[in-house]
Protein backbone atom coordinates (compact mmCIF):
# COMPACT_ATOMS: atom_id res chain seq x y z
CA UNK A 1 0.00 0.00 0.00
CA UNK A 2 0.77 3.70 -0.69
CA UNK A 3 2.90 6.05 1.76
CA UNK A 4 0.94 9.47 1.94
CA UNK A 5 2.64 12.16 3.06
CA UNK A 6 0.36 14.93 4.53
CA UNK A 7 1.15 18.17 4.55
CA UNK A 8 -2.22 20.14 4.93
CA UNK A 9 -3.09 23.65 4.37
CA UNK A 10 -2.94 25.97 7.27
CA UNK A 11 -5.12 28.18 6.24
CA UNK A 12 -8.97 27.50 5.68
CA UNK A 13 -10.96 28.76 3.24
CA UNK A 14 -14.48 30.11 4.47
CA UNK A 15 -17.02 27.01 4.12
CA UNK A 16 -20.11 27.69 0.90
CA UNK A 17 -23.59 28.29 2.11
CA UNK A 18 -24.87 24.47 2.29
CA UNK A 19 -28.18 25.10 1.18
CA UNK A 20 -26.66 26.95 -2.42
CA UNK A 21 -24.09 24.57 -3.52
CA UNK A 22 -24.91 23.37 -7.03
CA UNK A 23 -22.41 21.23 -8.41
CA UNK A 24 -18.66 21.72 -9.07
CA UNK A 25 -18.46 25.48 -7.71
CA UNK A 26 -16.12 25.01 -4.61
CA UNK A 27 -13.21 23.29 -3.70
CA UNK A 28 -11.71 21.89 -0.46
CA UNK A 29 -8.60 22.86 1.40
CA UNK A 30 -6.32 20.05 0.36
CA UNK A 31 -5.87 17.72 -2.98
CA UNK A 32 -3.96 14.64 -3.04
CA UNK A 33 -1.06 13.82 -5.95
CA UNK A 34 1.03 11.01 -6.89
CA UNK A 35 3.57 10.83 -9.85
CA UNK A 36 4.64 8.20 -12.07
CA UNK A 37 7.99 7.80 -13.69
CA UNK A 38 8.83 4.85 -15.93
CA UNK A 39 12.12 3.82 -13.67
CA UNK A 40 10.18 4.33 -10.05
CA UNK A 41 6.76 3.73 -10.98
CA UNK A 42 3.59 5.62 -8.99
CA UNK A 43 5.75 7.41 -6.11
CA UNK A 44 5.43 10.23 -3.84
CA UNK A 45 2.10 10.16 -2.96
CA UNK A 46 0.78 13.46 -1.02
CA UNK A 47 -1.75 15.59 0.13
CA UNK A 48 -0.91 19.08 0.01
CA UNK A 49 -2.88 22.65 -0.13
CA UNK A 50 -5.32 23.17 -3.09
CA UNK A 51 -3.07 25.02 -5.74
CA UNK A 52 -2.47 25.35 -9.21
CA UNK A 53 -0.48 23.11 -10.59
CA UNK A 54 2.52 23.78 -13.40
CA UNK A 55 3.07 22.02 -16.51
CA UNK A 56 4.83 22.34 -19.36
CA UNK A 57 3.09 23.38 -22.91
CA UNK A 58 4.42 20.42 -24.48
CA UNK A 59 3.30 18.27 -21.63
CA UNK A 60 0.96 15.53 -23.72
CA UNK A 61 -2.55 15.69 -21.92
CA UNK A 62 -2.84 19.18 -24.08
CA UNK A 63 -2.15 18.00 -27.65
CA UNK A 64 -3.12 14.19 -27.50
CA UNK A 65 -5.88 14.38 -24.32
CA UNK A 66 -4.34 10.94 -22.75
CA UNK A 67 -6.48 11.75 -19.23
CA UNK A 68 -8.82 9.31 -17.21
CA UNK A 69 -10.94 10.65 -14.36
CA UNK A 70 -13.41 9.48 -11.81
CA UNK A 71 -16.19 10.66 -9.67
CA UNK A 72 -17.66 9.25 -6.57
CA UNK A 73 -18.91 10.82 -3.35
CA UNK A 74 -18.46 10.54 0.71
CA UNK A 75 -21.75 11.21 2.44
CA UNK A 76 -21.89 12.33 6.27
CA UNK A 77 -24.75 10.55 7.90
CA UNK A 78 -27.32 11.71 11.10
CA UNK A 79 -24.42 10.22 13.43
CA UNK A 80 -21.97 12.53 11.61
CA UNK A 81 -20.37 9.59 10.30
CA UNK A 82 -18.49 9.72 7.05
CA UNK A 83 -18.75 7.08 4.05
CA UNK A 84 -18.41 6.11 0.92
CA UNK A 85 -20.76 4.09 -1.72
CA UNK A 86 -18.42 1.15 -3.51
CA UNK A 87 -15.38 3.50 -4.36
CA UNK A 88 -13.35 -0.08 -5.32
CA UNK A 89 -15.95 0.14 -8.39
CA UNK A 90 -14.18 3.26 -9.01
CA UNK A 91 -10.80 2.08 -8.72
CA UNK A 92 -11.35 -1.11 -11.39
CA UNK A 93 -13.39 1.28 -13.86
CA UNK A 94 -9.99 3.77 -13.89
CA UNK A 95 -8.01 0.76 -14.37
CA UNK A 96 -9.86 -0.25 -17.33
CA UNK A 97 -9.99 3.31 -18.72
CA UNK A 98 -5.99 3.49 -17.90
CA UNK A 99 -5.50 0.17 -19.66
CA UNK A 100 -7.36 1.39 -23.04
CA UNK A 101 -5.06 4.71 -23.08
CA UNK A 102 -2.08 3.65 -21.53
CA UNK A 103 -1.70 5.08 -18.61
CA UNK A 104 0.00 2.52 -15.93
CA UNK A 105 -2.63 0.66 -13.83
CA UNK A 106 -3.27 2.20 -10.25
CA UNK A 107 -3.94 -0.84 -7.40
CA UNK A 108 -7.47 -0.89 -6.34
CA UNK A 109 -6.39 -0.92 -2.72
CA UNK A 110 -4.26 2.17 -3.67
CA UNK A 111 -6.88 4.28 -5.06
CA UNK A 112 -9.43 3.31 -2.19
CA UNK A 113 -6.36 4.45 0.16
CA UNK A 114 -5.93 7.66 -1.57
CA UNK A 115 -9.76 8.56 -1.76
CA UNK A 116 -10.31 7.75 1.99
CA UNK A 117 -7.04 9.42 3.46
CA UNK A 118 -7.73 13.08 1.55
CA UNK A 119 -11.58 12.48 2.48
CA UNK A 120 -10.65 11.99 6.23
CA UNK A 121 -8.51 15.57 6.01
CA UNK A 122 -10.92 17.20 4.30
CA UNK A 123 -14.18 15.81 6.80
CA UNK A 124 -14.64 18.84 8.09
CA UNK A 125 -15.89 19.61 4.58
CA UNK A 126 -18.51 17.23 4.17
CA UNK A 127 -21.92 19.19 3.98
CA UNK A 128 -25.01 18.02 6.03
CA UNK A 129 -27.80 19.66 4.45
CA UNK A 130 -30.58 17.65 2.89
CA UNK A 131 -29.06 15.99 -0.72
CA UNK A 132 -25.87 17.37 -0.38
CA UNK A 133 -22.56 15.57 -0.22
CA UNK A 134 -18.68 15.67 -0.81
CA UNK A 135 -17.70 15.07 -4.90
CA UNK A 136 -14.59 13.69 -4.97
CA UNK A 137 -12.68 14.07 -8.37
CA UNK A 138 -9.91 11.82 -9.18
CA UNK A 139 -8.06 11.84 -12.54
CA UNK A 140 -5.00 11.19 -14.26
CA UNK A 141 -3.05 13.63 -16.87
CA UNK A 142 0.12 12.88 -18.92
CA UNK A 143 2.83 15.09 -17.91
CA UNK A 144 5.69 14.68 -20.44
CA UNK A 145 6.97 17.42 -22.18
CA UNK A 146 6.74 15.90 -26.10
CA UNK A 147 5.14 16.13 -29.34
CA UNK A 148 5.16 12.85 -30.95
CA UNK A 149 2.14 10.83 -30.18
CA UNK A 150 3.01 8.12 -28.24
CA UNK A 151 1.94 7.29 -24.42
CA UNK A 152 3.86 9.29 -22.39
CA UNK A 153 6.45 8.54 -19.84
CA UNK A 154 5.28 10.73 -16.72
CA UNK A 155 1.98 11.03 -15.02
CA UNK A 156 0.09 12.77 -11.75
CA UNK A 157 -2.44 11.11 -10.30
CA UNK A 158 -5.05 14.14 -8.47
CA UNK A 159 -7.92 13.80 -6.44
CA UNK A 160 -9.64 16.99 -5.83
CA UNK A 161 -13.17 17.38 -3.73
CA UNK A 162 -16.10 19.62 -3.64
CA UNK A 163 -19.09 19.94 -1.93
CA UNK A 164 -21.92 19.72 -3.86
CA UNK A 165 -25.60 19.29 -4.27
CA UNK A 166 -28.02 18.60 -6.94
CA UNK A 167 -26.32 18.07 -10.77
CA UNK A 168 -29.41 19.03 -12.33
CA UNK A 169 -31.14 22.73 -11.54
CA UNK A 170 -34.36 20.91 -11.96
CA UNK A 171 -33.42 18.71 -8.92
CA UNK A 172 -35.30 15.35 -8.26
CA UNK A 173 -37.83 17.38 -10.52
CA UNK A 174 -37.96 15.49 -14.11
CA UNK A 175 -35.45 16.25 -16.88
CA UNK A 176 -36.39 17.01 -20.50
CA UNK A 177 -34.10 15.19 -22.69
CA UNK A 178 -33.47 15.71 -26.08
CA UNK A 179 -32.41 12.74 -28.91
CA UNK A 180 -29.71 13.58 -31.09
CA UNK A 181 -28.96 12.42 -34.18
CA UNK A 182 -26.61 14.68 -36.08
CA UNK A 183 -23.88 13.61 -33.95
CA UNK A 184 -22.52 10.49 -32.08
CA UNK A 185 -20.61 9.74 -28.70
CA UNK A 186 -19.11 6.36 -29.26
CA UNK A 187 -18.59 4.17 -31.88
CA UNK A 188 -17.74 0.31 -30.93
CA UNK A 189 -13.53 -0.45 -30.72
CA UNK A 190 -13.52 2.85 -29.00
CA UNK A 191 -13.47 4.49 -26.24
CA UNK A 192 -17.05 5.15 -24.98
CA UNK A 193 -17.21 2.86 -22.13
CA UNK A 194 -14.10 4.29 -19.81
CA UNK A 195 -13.96 7.72 -18.71
CA UNK A 196 -11.80 10.11 -20.38
CA UNK A 197 -12.27 13.47 -21.01
CA UNK A 198 -12.26 13.68 -24.81
CA UNK A 199 -15.74 11.85 -24.54
CA UNK A 200 -16.72 14.41 -23.08
CA UNK A 201 -15.04 17.14 -25.20
CA UNK A 202 -16.87 15.40 -28.06
CA UNK A 203 -20.31 15.67 -26.58
CA UNK A 204 -19.99 19.56 -26.26
CA UNK A 205 -21.41 20.51 -29.12
CA UNK A 206 -25.11 18.72 -29.19
CA UNK A 207 -25.15 19.57 -25.27
CA UNK A 208 -25.00 23.09 -26.56
CA UNK A 209 -27.50 22.43 -29.13
CA UNK A 210 -30.03 20.95 -26.59
CA UNK A 211 -30.02 23.82 -24.26
CA UNK A 212 -30.47 26.30 -26.88
CA UNK A 213 -33.71 24.42 -27.48
CA UNK A 214 -34.83 23.82 -24.01
CA UNK A 215 -33.29 20.76 -23.19
CA UNK A 216 -31.06 19.58 -19.93
CA UNK A 217 -29.45 16.76 -21.97
CA UNK A 218 -28.83 14.71 -25.00
CA UNK A 219 -29.37 11.12 -25.45
CA UNK A 220 -27.24 9.63 -27.52
CA UNK A 221 -28.15 6.51 -29.99
CA UNK A 222 -25.36 4.40 -31.72
CA UNK A 223 -22.53 5.18 -33.30
CA UNK A 224 -23.58 2.99 -36.19
CA UNK A 225 -27.04 2.79 -37.25
CA UNK A 226 -28.20 5.62 -35.13
CA UNK A 227 -31.32 3.60 -34.08
CA UNK A 228 -30.68 2.33 -30.52
CA UNK A 229 -30.56 4.26 -27.11
CA UNK A 230 -27.14 4.65 -25.45
CA UNK A 231 -26.54 6.97 -22.83
CA UNK A 232 -26.95 11.03 -22.00
CA UNK A 233 -25.00 12.87 -21.48
CA UNK A 234 -23.76 12.89 -17.92
CA UNK A 235 -25.76 9.35 -16.98
CA UNK A 236 -26.60 6.24 -18.03
CA UNK A 237 -30.63 5.87 -18.51
CA UNK A 238 -33.56 3.40 -18.03
CA UNK A 239 -37.14 2.91 -19.47
CA UNK A 240 -39.69 1.00 -17.81
CA UNK A 241 -42.14 -0.53 -20.34
CA UNK A 242 -45.06 -2.50 -20.01
CA UNK A 243 -43.20 -3.62 -16.63
CA UNK A 244 -39.95 -4.68 -17.51
CA UNK A 245 -37.21 -2.30 -17.37
CA UNK A 246 -34.88 -1.64 -20.38
CA UNK A 247 -31.28 -0.22 -20.68
CA UNK A 248 -28.36 -0.29 -22.82
CA UNK A 249 -25.66 -3.33 -22.82
CA UNK A 250 -22.11 -2.10 -21.89
CA UNK A 251 -20.37 -4.15 -24.19
CA UNK A 252 -18.17 -1.03 -25.68
CA UNK A 253 -20.11 2.23 -26.30
CA UNK A 254 -22.53 2.79 -22.77
CA UNK A 255 -19.92 3.71 -19.67
CA UNK A 256 -20.44 0.83 -16.70
CA UNK A 257 -22.00 3.03 -14.06
CA UNK A 258 -21.64 2.52 -10.67
CA UNK A 259 -24.97 4.02 -9.53
CA UNK A 260 -26.34 1.87 -13.13
CA UNK A 261 -24.78 -1.51 -11.67
CA UNK A 262 -26.45 -0.56 -8.57
CA UNK A 263 -29.99 0.33 -9.51
CA UNK A 264 -30.10 -3.06 -11.90
CA UNK A 265 -28.79 -5.72 -8.42
CA UNK A 266 -31.56 -3.26 -6.58
CA UNK A 267 -34.12 -3.75 -9.10
CA UNK A 268 -33.35 -7.21 -9.52
CA UNK A 269 -33.25 -7.88 -5.77
CA UNK A 270 -37.03 -6.52 -5.67
CA UNK A 271 -38.25 -8.72 -8.76
CA UNK A 272 -38.11 -6.79 -11.43
CA UNK A 273 -36.96 -8.22 -14.98
CA UNK A 274 -34.17 -6.16 -16.16
CA UNK A 275 -33.18 -5.91 -19.71
CA UNK A 276 -29.40 -5.19 -20.93
CA UNK A 277 -30.51 -5.88 -24.56
CA UNK A 278 -30.50 -2.71 -27.26
CA UNK A 279 -33.46 -1.50 -27.56
CA UNK A 280 -34.32 1.08 -30.38
CA UNK A 281 -35.41 5.19 -30.10
CA UNK A 282 -38.84 3.88 -32.28
CA UNK A 283 -39.52 1.17 -29.98
CA UNK A 284 -39.36 3.59 -27.57
CA UNK A 285 -41.63 6.35 -28.87
CA UNK A 286 -44.14 4.05 -30.00
CA UNK A 287 -44.79 2.65 -26.58
CA UNK A 288 -45.00 6.49 -25.60
CA UNK A 289 -47.72 6.38 -28.11
CA UNK A 290 -49.35 3.60 -27.36
CA UNK A 291 -49.34 4.79 -23.38
CA UNK A 292 -46.99 2.00 -22.07
CA UNK A 293 -43.81 4.33 -21.75
CA UNK A 294 -44.49 3.61 -18.04
CA UNK A 295 -40.70 5.70 -16.64
CA UNK A 296 -37.55 7.13 -17.69
CA UNK A 297 -35.01 7.89 -15.34
CA UNK A 298 -31.14 8.67 -15.69
CA UNK A 299 -28.57 7.31 -12.99
CA UNK A 300 -24.99 8.60 -12.03
CA UNK A 301 -22.90 9.28 -9.40
CA UNK A 302 -23.25 13.13 -10.18
CA UNK A 303 -27.16 12.92 -11.38
CA UNK A 304 -27.90 10.23 -8.87
CA UNK A 305 -31.57 9.18 -10.15
CA UNK A 306 -32.42 11.19 -12.43
CA UNK A 307 -36.91 11.43 -13.93
CA UNK A 308 -37.18 11.98 -17.47
CA UNK A 309 -40.20 14.00 -17.85
CA UNK A 310 -40.07 14.42 -21.67
CA UNK A 311 -37.87 13.40 -24.75
CA UNK A 312 -37.76 14.60 -27.91
CA UNK A 313 -37.02 13.21 -31.37
CA UNK A 314 -36.72 14.53 -34.74
CA UNK A 315 -40.33 16.21 -34.43
CA UNK A 316 -42.07 13.81 -31.86
CA UNK A 317 -42.24 14.79 -28.12
CA UNK A 318 -43.19 12.08 -25.71
CA UNK A 319 -44.00 13.44 -22.02
CA UNK A 320 -43.53 11.01 -19.72
CA UNK A 321 -45.80 10.35 -16.54
CA UNK A 322 -47.21 13.34 -16.77
CA UNK A 323 -43.77 14.55 -16.11
CA UNK A 324 -43.94 13.32 -12.55
CA UNK A 325 -41.37 11.33 -10.70
CA UNK A 326 -42.61 7.21 -11.54
CA UNK A 327 -43.05 5.13 -8.59
CA UNK A 328 -39.97 2.63 -9.63
CA UNK A 329 -37.82 6.47 -9.76
CA UNK A 330 -38.60 7.35 -6.18
CA UNK A 331 -38.41 3.57 -4.81
CA UNK A 332 -34.72 3.76 -6.45
CA UNK A 333 -33.84 7.14 -5.23
CA UNK A 334 -35.09 6.44 -1.68
CA UNK A 335 -33.64 3.30 -1.63
CA UNK A 336 -30.20 4.50 -3.48
CA UNK A 337 -30.11 8.08 -0.95
CA UNK A 338 -30.96 5.80 2.02
CA UNK A 339 -27.99 3.35 1.97
CA UNK A 340 -25.78 6.53 0.97
CA UNK A 341 -26.29 8.70 3.63
CA UNK A 342 -27.00 6.23 6.05
CA UNK A 343 -30.18 6.45 6.72
CA UNK A 344 -31.16 2.71 5.75
CA UNK A 345 -29.41 -0.19 6.52
CA UNK A 346 -26.74 -1.43 4.07
CA UNK A 347 -27.77 -4.17 3.06
CA UNK A 348 -25.86 -4.55 -0.18
CA UNK A 349 -22.06 -4.08 1.38
CA UNK A 350 -21.83 -1.28 -0.77
CA UNK A 351 -20.57 1.18 2.22
CA UNK A 352 -16.75 2.36 3.11
CA UNK A 353 -16.38 4.08 6.39
CA UNK A 354 -13.59 7.18 6.36
CA UNK A 355 -11.96 7.20 9.71
C1 LIG B 1 -20.25 11.50 -12.45
O1 LIG B 1 -21.44 11.19 -12.40
O2 LIG B 1 -19.51 11.41 -11.47
C2 LIG B 1 -19.66 11.98 -13.68
O3 LIG B 1 -18.47 11.87 -13.81
C3 LIG B 1 -20.53 12.59 -14.67
C4 LIG B 1 -20.19 13.95 -15.07
C5 LIG B 1 -20.29 15.02 -14.08
C6 LIG B 1 -19.19 14.06 -16.13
Amino acid sequence: MIDIKITPSKDKKKKPDENNLSFGKYYTDNMFIMDYTETIGWHDARIVPYQPISLDPAAMVFHYAQESFEGLKAYRTANNEIQLFRPEKNALRMKSTHNRICIPEIEVDDFVHAVKTLVSVEKDWVPSAEGTSLYIRPFTIATEAHLGVKPSNTYMFIIITSPVGAYYEEGINPVKIYVEEEYVRANPGGTGFIKCGGNYAASLASQVKAHEIGYSQVLWLDGVERKYVEEVGSMNVFFKIDGIVYTAPTCGTVLPGVTRMSCIELMEKWGFTVSEKRISIDDIMNAAENGKLEEVFGTGTAAVISPVGELRYKDKVAKINNFKIGELTQRLYDTLTGIQWGKLPDDMNWITKVD
